[in-house]
């Protein structure tokens, strides 16, 4: 059974925070940020709104584009870093909150290749019969983790959900290939300790190869070329990292998601809020050859190329 995506949704908190806003706060300005990253402006969740109340808000909104119910679904996965507590789960939270029969629930942690990780590990419960509509959200609450002081970072961060209803598709579509993997060497270049750490070089060196070596793998696993591409839906950490893989590619910048620019880096939520926005303004369309890539803290990564469509 092939599995693809059978609705997509989001949910970005009303809070905005531009750039001229964190002049006030470190010292940067709008033009550093927005030449070096991409950044333009990002979301900040009110103290009343955690990990999990941003995810129930992009699940019930994806529920709701697959035309389904929370009693339709079969397992909930949510990818996170930032989870309302160690545990329980926000995918427990979820199950509870969104009224779901006691189906699986458990968190993956893979930072921002955490998406990934989890429409995979759905995909393998699909593609064996096992489960049939699996629920998976990438949500994150950074600024509790974001130290404020260190213009390393916190120019970077923003919070988030985005969430996609995984299920049977026929044939032709849904996902096609995919590779996920990591390298814990690269561990101390992305971590949290108290608050969030970053050496942003090493990151930077690892990301520009992985992530376009990551999208031409999915592609040359199911023999089709670089080109066939009509929509590339990278992890959302730096414009100058996204280009890197779409000029491996060789596609032109129309067929790439560029959300970074009003949302920054939400990490396990970039790829799913990137992916209900471009669906929704009618940029993916049925047919198209769509992939998802991202990479992130372990280090980790993950990709998929699919078939858009039922
Ligand atoms: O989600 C996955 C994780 N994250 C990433 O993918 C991030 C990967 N890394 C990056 O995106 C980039 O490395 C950064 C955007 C973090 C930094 O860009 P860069 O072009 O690699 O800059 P740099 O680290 O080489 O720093 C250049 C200069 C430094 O000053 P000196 O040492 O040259 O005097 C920094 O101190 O820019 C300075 N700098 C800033 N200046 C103004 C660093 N942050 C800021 C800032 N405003 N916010």
């Amino acid at each position: 059974m092939n599995a693809g995506i059978l609705g997509v949704g989001h949910y970005a908190p009303e809070k905005v925070l531009t750039n001229q806003d964190l002049e006030k706060m470190v010292d940067t300005s709008d033009e550093w940020i927005r030449t070096r990253t991409g950044i333009e402006e990002r979301r900040i969740a009110s103290d009343d709104m955690d990990t999990s109340d941003m995810a129930y808000e992009a699940a019930k909104n994806a529920l709701e584009d697959a035309d389904m119910q929370a009693e339709d679904l079969d397992m909930i996965l949510v990818a996170t870093v930032t989870p309302d507590t160690p545990f329980p789960s926000v995918a427990t939270m979820l199950q509870h909150r969104l009224g779901a029969n006691k189906v699986a629930a458990m968190d993956v942690s893979a930072a921002c290749a955490g998406f990934m990780y989890g429409v995979i590990t759905a995909q393998q419960f699909i593609s064996n019969n096992a489960y049939k509509n699996i629920l998976v959200v990438g949500v994150e609450k950074l600024s509790k983790i974001t130290n404020w002081k260190d213009r390393n970072t916190c120019v970077l961060f923003g919070d988030g959900a985005g969430a996609a209803v995984i299920g049977p598709v026929s044939e032709d579509k849904g996902i096609l290939s995919s590779e996920l993997g990591s390298d814990g060497s690269g561990g101390e270049y992305l971590y949290q300790d108290d608050t969030l750490f970053m050496n942003g070089r090493e990151v930077f060196k690892f990301a520009v190869r992985q992530m376009p070596e990551s999208s031409v793998n999915v592609v040359k696993k199911i023999g089709l070329s670089e080109q066939d591409v009509d929509y590339l839906v990278p992890h959302q950490a730096n414009i100058r990292i996204m280009e890197a893989a779409r000029q491996r590619l060789g596609i032109s910048e129309d067929k790439m998601s560029t959300q970074i620019k009003r949302y920054g880096n939400t990490s396990s939520a970039s790829i799913p809020i990137a992916l209900s926005e471009d669906v929704k303004a009618g940029k993916i369309k049925d047919n198209d050859l769509v992939v998802l890539v991202g990479f992130g803290g372990g280090l980790t990564w993950g990709a998929v190329a699919l078939r858009w469509g039922k």
